[in-house]
């Protein structure tokens, strides 16, 4: 098999910023923190971005919204995804004083949630080429890098890909990313690749291929089926992290151990205690998806009240004997 390291990786150019490798950790709503999201560049990935945010909601600069937008300045570039459907509400989310550290700004055209998707935003703005134009024009005018992440249809009766991607570039998008699953497959089943070639086809910015990423085989065959410039992990980033030192080559000597406890100290660096702990029991709860055995402890690691019992607990859980269960 093809090594990804030796035959994929690159550096991305997007717009005016340089990410150092093509493979990206994706937008996923309740975890994409800073904590996460650094933990992910510590190990390859050259851009991770945070969670959609509500684009009007912002004007609102609420604890919630600031807990999403938390960065510091080791992280660079930065990458704040927007979720909305309206054009001055992206353009004073842009430009107002909660985005001004970030330089990279990702509009989430690829939602599918019901409640998303009634109210015209997500993968709504597929079927609106003229509204979605209007929002990366928008969004351009703040003078940011811009980039899209879509899908490439609501069904397979209506594919829109080429068409879409080629009014992300003409409306001055400097990358795109392409999930390669129409809307009503939701987030199930194997990507399409034909449909990511077709973006990759139809424009000169760099193409993102997403979707269903699991191993360096299925990294590989997604660069070789797509064409694509590079790819983005969404849940299995959030299984094994460790999968971004492989791809990209890093030699990691980290353990899903030393990763959580390092996630603990860094949540507990910048969010209060009780927030720290509900990311690290998320996160926890995500590498121990394979882990045999586990049902206890993931109880009692539920039932802890402080940071302290929380490490004691995660020791046992991810301690050197259970690493060896995976
Ligand atoms: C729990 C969860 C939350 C997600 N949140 C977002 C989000 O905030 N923004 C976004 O663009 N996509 C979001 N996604 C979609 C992922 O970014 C990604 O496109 C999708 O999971 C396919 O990639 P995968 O097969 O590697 O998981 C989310 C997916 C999941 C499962």
């Amino acid at each position: 098999m093809k090594k990804f390291s030796e035959t994929y990786l690159k550096k991305l150019h997007i717009g005016n910023i340089t990410a150092d490798s093509n493979v990206l950790m994706a937008p996923l709503a309740g975890y994409t923190c800073y904590p996460f999201r650094m933990m992910c560049r510590e190990l390859g990935a050259g851009l991770a971005f945070t969670e959609m945010v509500s684009a009007n909601g912002l004007k609102y600069q609420d604890r919630a919204t600031a807990k999403l937008l938390y960065t510091d300045k080791d992280e660079t570039p930065k990458a704040v995804q927007l979720l909305g459907s309206v054009p001055s509400a992206f353009e004073h989310a842009c430009k107002g004083r909660c985005t001004a550290d970030y330089g990279i700004v990702d509009i989430n055209m690829g939602c599918p949630v019901p409640n998303v998707v009634k109210n015209g935003e997500g993968c709504a703005l597929i079927n609106d080429l003229p509204l979605a134009s209007r929002i990366i024009e928008a969004c351009k005018r703040s003078g940011k890098t811009v980039t899209v992440k879509f899908r490439p249809g609501m069904n397979r009766d209506r594919i829109v890909v080429s068409e879409f991607a080629r009014m992300c570039e003409d409306s001055g998008a400097d990358m795109i990313t392409v999930h390669g699953r129409t809307r009503n497959m939701m987030y199930d089943g194997e990507p399409i690749y034909e449909y990511i070639r077709a973006a990759k086809q139809a424009v000169n910015i760099p193409v993102i291929a997403n979707g269903g990423i699991r191993s360096e085989e299925d990294a590989v065959r997604m660069m070789e089926m797509t064409g694509a410039d590079g790819i983005m992990i969404a849940r299995y980033g959030l299984e094994d992290p460790l999968i971004f030192a492989r791809l990209t080559g890093r030699p990691a000597d980290e353990t899903k151990l030393s990763l959580i406890l390092k996630q603990a100290d860094r949540a507990e660096s910048c969010f209060d205690e009780q927030d720290a702990m509900e990311h690290v029991k998320k996160i926890a709860s995500y590498f121990m998806k394979r882990l045999a055995g586990t049902k206890a402890l993931k109880q009692e690691m539920y039932g802890c009240g402080s940071m302290r019992q929380l490490r004691s607990v995660l020791l046992r859980i991810f301690g050197e004997n259970r690493e060896a269960e995976k």
